[in-house]
């Protein structure tokens, strides 16, 4: 959606959304902490800077004037002063509907409400609206979403339009006039099992991801303790190349210092905002199942961001040919790891580049994931003019 909105992946413009650790256990609390965590953490300045009220923030019903109102109990305030609050921190805030009926924990829904609502949210001062997928009637959601895209127009202020609708009706051949982003998949969970499935059916659609509109395989699930550091590092690196939208999605007031080294590696980010903004994706798998994977995608300044993922139960070494990567066969390169995992040896890696090949060994039961720069070599990059 050309709102000049989420020309990288709302990152710099990235968020965290209670969803996730929190499901409908939120209130005013919660979130005034999580924006003073942000803050205090300096997550804020590493660009997290949207904070996202999930489903649940709503009364059960309409009031009188047929207005959405926040459930009196968890939020007493009001949406309006929880903006100013985290505006007066030099955050943004991000609110949840439903292009339904209900919302899925059945609040009321702003489908046929699309104008009322997004005049109330843009009043409040939102800056951001997740539009969820549940009691749609039926109706398709190539329908049901550009209503409310016009509406939030229409208000005058600028507020990024994120689409949940689980990926319904393939919305990467559709979304890309109606909303910044827009979920490809079903719900993640906390799962290695649910986190690789999602990065496989998120992956066939890199071509359609761009500046103002990207794939959306659903909010981060690191630090929320189903999968191991290792997992998590490979979810973070995957989400980070693949230019998905990275939402926090734990309790950021009590973090480890593990979860907070994963989420707050800024070469990583710097993967996932790089002005390019083409997603990454799989371009070479081997072994059992295909197990052993090369993920690669290029990046602004003669780079290409690489991560080797060994998805099998056992070591293994993965080698990264140059043409998979889209390298002409001559090229030189530098090569950096992203994690530090370990350190890089010059002398080795030129050994290994004369053959054109990244190779690199995966421990699987302590190294899941390798994430790599290569920077073509100064003399390479002025021949490529
Ligand atoms: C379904 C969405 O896909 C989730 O991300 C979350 O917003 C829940 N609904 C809330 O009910």
């Amino acid at each position: 959606l050309n709102n000049g909105l989420a020309r990288t992946p709302q990152m710099g413009e990235a968020r965290w959304n209670s969803w996730n650790f929190f499901a409908c256990n939120i209130n005013e609390t919660v979130i005034k902490e999580t924006a003073d965590a942000l803050i205090s953490t300096g997550l804020a300045d590493l660009g997290y800077v949207y904070v996202n009220i999930d489903d649940c923030w709503s009364s059960v019903t309409r009031d009188s004037k047929g207005q959405l109102v926040p459930d009196p109990k968890t939020f007493p305030s009001g949406i309006k002063a929880l903006a100013d609050y985290i505006h007066g921190k030099g955050l943004k805030l991000g609110i949840y509907s439903d292009a339904g009926a209900f919302t899925c924990q059945v609040r009321p829904g702003s489908l046929f409400h699309e104008n009322d609502d997004a005049s109330l949210f843009s009043s409040w001062g939102v800056d951001y609206l997740k539009y969820d997928n549940c009691f749609n009637l039926g109706i398709k959601p190539e329908k049901r979403y550009p209503p409310m895209r016009d509406a939030l127009n229409a208000t005058g202020r600028t507020i990024l339009y994120s689409l949940c609708e689980w990926g319904v009706d393939d919305p990467a051949l559709w979304a890309g006039k109606i909303g910044n982003s827009w979920r490809t998949t079903d719900d993640i969970n906390d799962t290695w099992a649910s986190m690789t499935t999602i990065a496989d059916l998120n992956d066939k659609w890199a071509s359609y991801a761009g500046p103002g509109g990207w794939n959306d395989p659903d909010m981060l699930e690191v630090g929320n303790g189903g999968m191991s550091y290792q997992e998590y590092r490979c979810h973070f690196s995957i989400w980070a190349l693949m230019k998905a939208p990275l939402l926090i999605g734990c309790d950021v007031r009590n973090m480890t210092a593990e979860t907070f080294e994963i989420i707050s590696n800024e070469e990583v980010l710097a993967v996932n905002q790089d002005s390019l903004g083409v997603q990454g994706r799989k371009v070479y798998e081997t072994g059992t199942d295909g197990c052993l994977q090369v993920w690669a995608g290029p990046l602004s300044g003669h780079r290409v961001a690489v991560v080797l993922w060994n998805r099998c139960s056992n070591a293994a070494t993965i080698i990264a040919g140059w043409a998979a990567l889209g390298l002409e066969s001559s090229t030189r390169v530098s090569v950096r790891d992203l994690w530090k995992v370990r350190k890089i040896d010059h002398t080795k890696m030129f050994l290994r580049m004369l053959w054109h090949h990244l190779v690199l060994e995966l421990t699987a039961t302590t190294v899941r994931c390798i994430f790599s720069l290569l920077r073509q070599s100064l003399a390479q990059q002025f021949s490529l003019g």
